[in-house]
């Protein structure tokens, strides 16, 4: 059974601000369709902001966030633990976020995971949610993108948060802001040739994801809006599945 740790010591630098001093390791453990999903986490201390909040983030589909109120935080031991389960079928892929109140992230994204197949259907809702925004074009290292709606519909243009596997989630700098005719643009935080995926939420609570995406650019791309400021790609630092120490540049 795989366990997905990954060590949060020194990321805080590399991931700027959009991160809360917190734990020093999260681990989330495997999951099967309609089973319980665990989180622990150890080291550190508590984010200033509770309850916690898993933010759940399958590609291309809805994703979930869920409030923690009961978990248990041995101070002693430094180590908590929660369990959940996730509305997801067998076989969809995600990616989840253990943040505080605010909803920003208290240490890397986790790695894609994959819902495990099982008997159990008891928790799946009938049909996906309809699309609302949609890409106009394709997210560039630092460069703007541009999401559609229909104005009729959304009369604000949503937040989108960016999601990279094992690397920083960060909410992005929405550039141009929405227009009457349904159109909205943001800078793309992440650097080239990494993998992301979209968060959209908007005032009216309605949340919606993309597919995994891979961030478009080339070595002259700008960098200036990367979270570490680092002009080295950031995909460099973690590649390794058990990411420790390794995330300091
Ligand atoms: C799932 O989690 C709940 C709450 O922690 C627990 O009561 C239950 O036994 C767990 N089920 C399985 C199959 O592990
Ligand atoms: C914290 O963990 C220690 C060591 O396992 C244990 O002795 C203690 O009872 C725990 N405290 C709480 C409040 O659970
Ligand atoms: C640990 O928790 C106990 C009981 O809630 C509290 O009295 C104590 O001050 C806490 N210790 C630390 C180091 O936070
Ligand atoms: C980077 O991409 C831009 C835009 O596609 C292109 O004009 C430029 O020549 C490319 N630079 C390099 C070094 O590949």
């Amino acid at each position: 059974m795989a366990i997905v740790t990954l060590a949060l010591a020194s990321t805080l630098l590399a991931f700027g601000p959009q991160v809360v001093l917190s734990f020093n390791s999260i681990s989330f453990s495997t999951v099967q369709q309609c089973g319980n999903f665990s989180v622990k986490f150890s080291g550190g201390k508590l984010p200033a902001s509770l309850p916690l909040l898993l933010t759940v983030v399958p590609f291309n589909f809805t994703p979930i966030a869920i409030e923690i109120p009961t978990f248990n935080w041995n101070n002693t031991t430094l180590t908590g633990a929660a369990v959940t389960f996730l509305p997801f079928p067998a076989d969809a892929q995600f990616v989840a976020s253990l943040d505080d109140a605010n909803g920003i992230g208290t240490g890397p994204v986790s790695d894609i995971m994959r819902i495990d197949s099982s008997s159990d259907s008891s928790c799946l809702s009938s049909g996906p949610t309809p699309a609302r925004y949609e890409l106009s074009d394709s997210p560039t290292q630092c460069r703007d993108f541009h999401v559609a709606y229909d104005p009729t519909v959304v009369d604000e243009a949503p937040e989108v948060r960016a999601f990279v596997p094992k690397g920083p989630s960060v909410f992005l700098n929405q550039d141009v802001p929405g227009s009457a005719v349904g159109s909205a643009a943001y800078s793309m935080a992440a650097a080239q040739g990494e993998q992301v995926v979209l968060m959209f939420s908007d005032d009216t609570g309605f949340k919606q994801t993309t597919d995994l995406l891979v961030v478009g650019g080339n070595s002259s791309s700008p960098t200036n809006c990367l979270p570490s400021a680092s002009p080295t790609p950031m995909a460099k630092n973690h590649s390794s599945s058990s990411v420790s120490h390794g995330l300091s540049k």
